[in-house]
């Protein structure tokens, strides 16, 4: 499958890292957040990081920025959403329910988690939707639906 778009929901230490690893490899990135205003910070911190986290400077404009309630229909395009937000179920229920009301068929959907257990995570999804592959990846733990 080719990854053309993403959109990473969560815009901190770690969301900006992967938006900012996927603008190196060319791949356009959607960075969501509660506030516009965050992810603007976050892709900020992105261009003036030291040691750099953009190979060149001048692709910062491949990552896209918004907020979660009025640019969701975003993900409705996306490849692949990754769910970068704070360690907290309840939060990770609530975008997992709207991740996978709006993404198109066949999206990859991952978390980012670092320590919740996939059965917990996925306990709200059907059973079509449980149909999880683990994946690490040198950057993080990622745990990632497909089908
Ligand atoms: N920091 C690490 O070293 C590290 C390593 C591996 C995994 N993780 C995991 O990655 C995830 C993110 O961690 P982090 O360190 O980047 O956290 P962080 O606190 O730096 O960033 C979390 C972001 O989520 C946003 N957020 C909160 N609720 C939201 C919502 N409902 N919708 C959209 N955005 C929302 C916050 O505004 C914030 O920008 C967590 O699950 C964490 O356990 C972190």
């Amino acid at each position: 499958m080719k990854i053309e778009k993403v959109v990473v929901i969560g815009s901190g230490t770690m969301g900006s890292g992967i938006a900012a690893h996927l603008c190196n490899a060319n791949v356009p990135v959607t960075l969501l957040d509660l506030t516009t205003e965050i992810s603007e910070k976050a892709r900020d911190r992105i261009f003036r990081s030291k040691p750099p986290l953009l190979l060149d400077k001048s692709q910062i404009e491949n990552i896209k920025v918004g907020n979660i309630n009025d640019n969701f229909n975003i993900v409705k395009d996306a490849d692949w959403i990754v769910e970068a937000v704070v360690e907290r179920i309840d939060i990770k229920h609530n975008i997992y329910e709207k991740i996978f009301k709006n993404r198109k068929a066949g999206a990859i959907v991952s978390s980012n988690t670092s320590s919740i257990p996939i059965k917990v995570l996925s306990e709200k999804l059907t059973a079509e939707q449980k149909k999880i592959s683990a994946l690490l990846t040198f950057l993080t733990q990622f745990v990632t639906w497909a089908y």
